[in-house]
């Protein structure tokens, strides 16, 4: 009697939990399975793997995304300009489309010359304190970005160079490794010195697969699995940022940017407009020219917005439905002991591979998803080394959001270049995981303990993704 009790016990309680974990939405130990988006999984196809629409878009959709395709695309120019719709450049800006920094709707990377200009990257500025709402305090003249080009007739704020100095490790086997720790110098700066309370952050351009599922995890998943005290006592505690959201005109929890310093793909495609290419909208009506700037304040002006509600949404149900390839090799036994090994040294408590989408405010067919991101949108402490020292609304300066690894095995295919981590200076995987501090410390430790067949395997692993 007491024998068959403990059975049903031990039979039902399995299926309890399991009926909670489902619930929440995210399962660190659900079985990962080979299409990483879901329903809107898209088979791979070289250099545009990351171009493709989601695989379940309806025809509609399909119309605005190659809307949206289009104006990512566009070279906006100086205003005024024979197409009215497409004109409003600047004054200061720093690439004249999206896909000068996010070429092939994929990532950019640091200078490949020594000195060279920045091409997909850019530096946010600010001061100490903060601005309304919480938000990063900006410069009283350079504002809250360097933009390093301009309009004829108004000055660029400046340039900024990278040098690198090697530094060296090795394994736990003694197999030697380089990491190269970049430095950043300003120079032609328009308004003369940044002073010395300048606080920057330079970063890439991220890949754009996959965003509106991430749009799509619910609050509550976000909220269940930030751990701000560590609780757990697992060394890891993710911490939910809150960023001001322009377009709902609120706090919101941040789940963009290299931060978590944006809350919506509407809010992030407006700022990108706005700061990047020097574009205003009705979520940024104001040209982007900092006090003192005044022959930004004074050039002309495109239409009032340059870019239109129409555009923007268009451009964000593009942002929104831009499909995450299809794994590769996932029954290679390498990738699959590299699966194993991702869980067991604890890459995985912060890279959750799968979650469930809760209900995607405009888009159902994002809604419900069983997705494998690799991600908790958390904030994490990653070490003095990889340290910015600006904050960023609740994000402090050793904080950063966990990137999302999906589709880093086709960063070389689809940009060329193997440059990882928020300022690109990891130049494979492997380097990017060699920089892990902080919380990740120990993650990073035990893949350094591994030997070279693990290592491999691991990695095996990443590029299947
Ligand atoms: C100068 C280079 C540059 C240009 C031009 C640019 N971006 Fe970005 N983009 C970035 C960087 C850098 C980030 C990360 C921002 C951060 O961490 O604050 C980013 C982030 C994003 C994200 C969020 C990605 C994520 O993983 O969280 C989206 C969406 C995006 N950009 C869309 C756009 C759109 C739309 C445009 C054109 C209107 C654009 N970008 C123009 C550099 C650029
Ligand atoms: C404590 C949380 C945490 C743990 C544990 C962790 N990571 Fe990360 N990972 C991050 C964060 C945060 C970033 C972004 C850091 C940055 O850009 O400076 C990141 C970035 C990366 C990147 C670069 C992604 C990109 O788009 O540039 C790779 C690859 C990566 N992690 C792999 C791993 C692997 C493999 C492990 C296990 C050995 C691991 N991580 C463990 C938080 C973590």
């Amino acid at each position: 009697m007491q024998r068959t009790l403990w059975v049903t016990v031990a039979l039902i309680l399995p299926l309890i939990l399991s009926a909670t974990i489902v619930k929440a939405g995210y399962d660190i130990k659900a079985p990962i399975s080979a299409s990483p988006g879901g329903e809107t999984t898209q088979p791979t196809r070289g250099k545009n793997s990351f171009s493709l629409p989601a695989a379940n878009i309806n025809r509609d959709q399909l119309r605005i995304f190659f809307f949206g395709n289009k104006l990512f695309n566009t070279n906006w120019v100086i205003a005024p300009a024979s197409v009215k719709t497409l004109d409003g450049l600047g004054p200061t800006f720093n690439r004249v489309s999206c896909s000068g920094c996010h070429l092939r709707d994929g990532r950019g990377q640091p200078p490949t010359k020594k000195g060279g200009e920045f091409l997909s990257m850019l530096v946010r500025l600010s001061v100490p304190g903060a601005a309304e709402h919480g938000g990063p305090n900006p410069h009283p003249i350079y504002g809250d970005q360097l933009n390093d080009r301009s309009i004829p007739s108004v000055p660029a704020e400046g340039k900024v160079m990278i040098e690198t100095t090697e530094i060296s490790g090795q394994f736990a086997d003694g197999t030697p490794y380089s990491l190269l720790r970049p430095e950043y110098h300003f120079s032609d700066l328009a308004f003369g010195p940044l002073g010395p309370d300048i606080m920057i952050s330079p970063r890439v351009a991220p890949a754009v697969i996959g965003l509106g599922l991430l749009e799509a995890i619910s609050e509550e998943d976000l909220k269940a699995i930030a751990d701000p005290k560590d609780v757990d006592d697992d060394g890891i505690s993710g911490r939910l940022n809150h960023v001001w959201d322009q377009g709902k005109k609120a706090m919101r929890i941040g789940r963009f940017g290299w931060k978590s310093n944006a809350a919506s793909l509407l809010h992030q495609n407006a700022a990108a407009a706005f700061g990047d290419i020097g574009l205003t909208s009705n979520l940024f009506p104001e040209q982007n020219c900092p006090e003192g700037q005044d022959a930004c304040r004074n050039a002309p002006i495109g239409n009032a917005p340059e870019l239109s509600d129409e555009f923007l949404d268009k451009m964000t149900l593009y942002t929104q439905t831009l499909a995450v390839p299809i794994r590769r090799h996932v029954d290679e036994p390498d990738v699959v002991a590299g699966e194993s090994l991702f869980r067991d040294i604890g890459c995985a408590s912060c890279h959750i591979p799968t979650f469930v989408t809760g209900k995607h405010p405009a888009l159902p067919i994002l809604s419900n998803q069983t997705i494998h991101p690799f991600t908790d949108l958390l904030l994490h402490d990653m070490g003095d080394d990889l340290a910015d020292g600006r904050t960023d609304f609740v994000a402090t300066g050793k904080e950063w959001r966990t990137a999302p690894l999906w589709g880093i095995g086709l960063v070389e295919a689809v940009n060329k270049h193997s440059r990882f981590l928020h300022d690109g200076r990891a130049r494979s995987i492997e380097e990017a995981i060699l920089w892990h501090g902080g919380e990740a410390k120990n993650a990073k430790d035990s893949y350094r303990s591994l030997d070279a067949l693990e290592r491999g395997q691991l990695l095996a692993f990443l590029n299947s993704l």
